[in-house]
């Protein structure tokens, strides 16, 4: 692509409260939010492109879709609407596990990522509809989705998780920020606030054919296998809040941002030019203990990062945001001129407009902590990541245990307990491995499972204490909270205390039946891995 880069502005993202004041109290809102095939412009030099768009309607639908913006433990309720047409205007393959309704449509259901939510208003991949809820999936029940915002205050998102779509739907445009806000938690840590000095940077890779529309292979790695389905999606644009390379004129000040990475499968290694560092305050949805100062922030699929920078700590007028993650990570091809480039930023001269009074504080917020977590733990599981190849060695498909997303339920943890999950990662790329309801993290990685990778086989007789003979890594410091998404080293086994419950002050029950249908899933969000068909279900029990 030959496209210049730093010529759009940054966009600031739509915002929609999902709340209403009542004489000065927050209250629920209902709002409705539909799904619109229009266009979209991603580069000042690119004809409109084609998307699949949320929006509260046809005319102001975005990529990403609007922001929802909830305060902590006041209720959202959402009716998705789809007004998708008849087909789909991505490529897409019938041969993996994929929702196919009978009379066209595009089939979706939305699943708030990260959030604690009842299983009903989850975005199970068979809860899905076609427009006007035409048809729906074996698991729908119900147009209206309730967010009870219970959990702690941090940065979610919102996607479409329909079963064998969501790489193209996700790809088509439907994606968008959701924070939950906790107003005396602001104001206790003073952190940049407002619209234009805390901002969200979602992140994603596109690809572009010369009219401005999304390309996408049409033929896949094994075509007589499966005629579309590729093992990853990498496209050669990065694009930040709907637009390719952006720039943001910025003040010397600080600045929050609350980045996230919504890219089908690449990963992000991300650092800043001109001898600026990042001050992570949080990862995912949660804050971090303390901050943590750091010159990169490497982020997979899914991942997300709250971050502030001090654009007065460098006397540079500019800086860039840089991307130098091999693709697929950790083994992949060097990043190039393209997507080693995120965007600029344009540190204006002088000082701010008004003193900046913000500040990282030394102790942000505490959780209750994962090491004692793990003394409640009664159960411990063994999870394992597979990757199928054709004996020339390119990807057919993946699996989590040798199991397909259709077999029997085999994970039911029970409501309130806190379980260990052994995560044995036997391919040779890194999976971004994703839990709905539950929050959890890695304690500690431990290396030698790569003689394994060619035993197709369950994790017993892979053999697991005869490989558990590798150096033990610790978490990075910037990855120690409660996270909705863990990167899964090849050749690892990951120690992950996962609990089943809201890890909170605010409360340790669920406000609902989390053991009600359909129940939820587990999966690698490499989107492409996950709808072929690195998922399966989960369902708690009491
Ligand atoms: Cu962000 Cu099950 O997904
Ligand atoms: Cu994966």
């Amino acid at each position: 692509s030959s496209l210049q880069m730093y010529v759009d502005e940054l966009p600031q993202i739509p915002k929609l409260s999902g709340y209403t004041m009542n004489n000065g109290v927050p209250r629920p809102a209902n709002l409705t939010i539909g799904m619109y095939k229009t266009t979209w412009k991603f580069h000042r030099d690119l004809p409109a492109t084609t998307v699949f768009a949320y929006g509260t309607s046809a005319a102001t639908a975005t990529v990403p879709g609007p922001t929802i913006e909830a305060i902590q433990n006041v209720p959202t309720y959402v009716t998705w609407q789809n007004f998708l047409p008849q087909s789909h205007f991505l490529p897409w393959d019938p041969t993996i596990p994929t929702a196919i309704p009978k009379n066209g449509g595009v089939p979706t259901v939305v699943h708030l990522h990260g959030g604690i939510n009842p299983p009903q208003s989850d975005g199970h991949t068979l809860a899905w509809f076609t427009a006007n809820f035409t048809e729906t999936g074996p698991k729908w029940t119900q147009q209206t989705y309730t967010y009870p915002n219970m959990q702690h205050a941090g940065n979610l998102w919102y996607h479409d998780h329909a079963l064998g779509l969501t790489r193209v739907n996700l790809l088509a445009g439907l994606i968008a920020p959701y924070i939950i806000r906790n107003v005396s938690l602001d104001a206790r840590l003073n952190l940049p606030l407002g619209p234009v000095f805390d901002r969200v940077l979602m992140i994603f890779d596109r690809s572009f054919n010369t009219d401005g529309s999304l390309y996408m292979n049409s033929t896949g790695v094994n075509p007589t296998i499966h005629p579309q389905w590729q093992p990853e999606y990498f496209g050669d644009a990065v694009i930040v809040n709907g637009k390719a390379w952006p720039y943001l004129s910025v003040q010397r000040r600080k600045y929050r941002f609350r980045i996230i990475n919504t890219s089908n499968a690449r990963f992000y290694r991300l650092s800043l030019t001109n001898n600026l560092t990042f001050t992570q305050i949080g990862s995912d949805g949660s804050y971090l203990p303390n901050p943590v100062t750091t010159p990169t922030i490497l982020l997979g699929p899914s991942e997300g990062a709250d971050a502030v920078v001090d654009f007065s700590m460098t006397a540079a007028n500019e800086t860039i945001l840089t991307n130098d993650a091999p693709y697929p990570y950790p083994d992949g091809n060097s990043v190039d001129q393209l997507n080693g480039k995120v965007m600029k930023f344009i540190i204006q001269p002088g000082a701010p407009s008004q003193t900046d009074n913000s500040h990282v504080p030394p102790k942000l917020k505490t959780y209750p902590v994962a090491s004692n977590a793990i003394g409640m733990a009664n159960t411990t599981r063994y999870i394992t990541l597979y990757e199928y190849l054709t004996p020339a060695g390119t990807s057919t498909h993946l699996y989590i245990n040798g199991l397909r997303f259709e077999d029997p339920v085999t994970e039911t943890p029970r409501v309130g307990t806190t379980e260990i999950w052994e995560v044995i990662n036997l391919t040779a790329d890194n999976h971004p491995f994703h839990m709905h309801l539950a929050a959890f993290q890695a304690l500690v990685d431990l290396a030698g499972f790569t003689s394994c990778m060619t035993q197709l086989n369950d994790a017993i007789s892979c053999n697991i204490t005869g490989h558990a003979t590798g150096p033990l890594v610790d978490v990075p410091l910037t990855e120690r909270t409660w996270k909705n998404v863990v990167k899964m080293a090849p050749g690892y086994k990951t120690t992950l205390v996962v609990q089943f419950f809201v890890v909170d002050d605010v409360y340790s029950q669920y406000p609902f039946d989390a053991t009600a249908e359909p129940g939820y899933v587990y999966h690698c969000h490499i989107l492409d891995h996950e709808d072929n068909a690195m998922i399966r279900p989960m369902k708690l029990v009491r």
